[in-house]
């Protein structure tokens, strides 16, 4: 079995279109070319109090008129960065498709971070009133760093930056070093998350909380959040959103964790419309609508904006799809 490391990865995925190959692998998933099964997560605390969790991904998509099948495990401890660790790290395998035996192991932090940041630039592209000028992004970690890379090389309308994170050097670190590439944007590092995500037009909290701090009221008209690490969001943000996308409803519906789980859970959302029964019954008015899934905006099947001053909040779980299809391009890349 060929195994790719941190370094080989990161040397191929320069040279691949992710947020291409993202896009592809949701019109896969809109035309029944995919196997998205139940993502498993073990959780555990360990003897430091740190809480841990491993989380296993399968999945298969066909594109290219090529099947490719395998599957992520990422597993993170909360402790990690006190460590001078990483907080998540794991291994993709892909899978031969005749025998079923793994061919590639590939480490999956950079194509993890990638593929969540390629998912969270494409849904705001086709979900913005207009070019995102003023970007809030809270937390400061691996996942802000892959973000803000991929937003500022392909949006040039970007001219501020607010960085907020709990350890305010993560912040301060991370603006420095993308200021010294993005000269013509402004960085500021913010005493609270408040301070970043009032007025920007796109908000993408990058968090590891588990408890909800941003309320309706700080997200601007005309506002897309891009709630990555799902549970930044007070359960009223989530209802007074004129739009909630997310990238896989039967991920969220499966979900027990995170809020929008919860809540579905609790009978307060309307799925989107392709999963919704037809006489369904109680709530007669759930507290979230979800509007739609990414593969109907990216296949056109959605509408998307319908208002230039909607709050639109994209909910993306996280799909293995995308995971497996990034790997298996730089594997295609590696052999040729
Ligand atoms: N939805 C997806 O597809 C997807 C994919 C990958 C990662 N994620 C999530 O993204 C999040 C970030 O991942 P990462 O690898 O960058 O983590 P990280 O540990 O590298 O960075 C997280 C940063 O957030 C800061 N932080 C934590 N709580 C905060 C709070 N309440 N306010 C301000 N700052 C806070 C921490 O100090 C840290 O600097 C994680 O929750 C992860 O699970 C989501």
């Amino acid at each position: 079995m060929l195994q790719l490391t941190d370094v080989d990865v990161a040397a191929l995925l320069e040279k691949t279109d992710v947020v291409g190959t993202v896009r592809e692998v949701f019109l896969a998933h809109a035309a029944g070319r995919t196997v998205l099964p139940e993502e498993s997560c073990l959780r555990w605390t360990n003897d430091e109090g740190d809480a841990c969790r491993s989380l296993n991904m399968p999945g298969l998509v066909e594109i290219d008129g090529r099947r490719i099948a395998g599957t992520k495990v990422i597993n993170a401890s909360l402790g990690n960065p006190a460590r001078g660790l990483a907080r998540a790290g794991g291994l993709i395998l892909l899978f031969d498709l005749t025998t079923a035996r793994p061919v590639c192991a590939l480490d999956a932090a950079h194509i993890s971070a990638g593929r969540t940041a390629a998912v969270s630039v494409l849904a705001t592209e086709l979900l913005w009133a207009a070019p995102a000028r003023a970007v809030a992004v809270v937390g400061a970690g691996a996942l802000a760093e892959a973000h803000l890379e991929l937003a500022l090389r392909r949006w040039p309308s970007v001219r501020q930056v607010r960085l907020h994170d709990r350890v305010r050097e993560r912040a301060t670190d991370l603006a420095e070093r993308l200021g010294d590439t993005h000269r013509t944007v402004a960085f500021d590092v913010t005493a609270t998350a408040e301070q970043a995500v009032r007025e920007a037009d796109l908000v993408i909290p990058v968090t590891t909380t588990t408890s909800g701090y941003i309320p309706a009221d700080w997200i601007a008209e005309g506002a897309v959040v891009v709630n990555v690490s799902l549970d930044d969001l007070t359960p009223e943000a989530l209802s007074a959103a004129d739009q909630v996308v997310v990238d896989d409803w039967s991920l969220v519906a499966a979900d027990t964790t995170r809020i929008l789980g919860r809540m579905h859970r609790a009978g307060d959302v309307l799925p989107p419309p392709r999963h919704r029964a037809p006489n369904p019954s109680a709530p007669a008015r759930p507290a979230v609508e979800v509007t739609a899934e990414l593969c109907d905006l990216v296949d056109g099947s959605a509408e998307g904006r319908t208002a230039a001053t909607d709050r639109i909040i994209v909910n993306p779980f996280g799909m293995s799809l995308h995971d497996v299809a990034v790997a298996g391009r730089i594997y295609q890349e590696f052999l040729t």
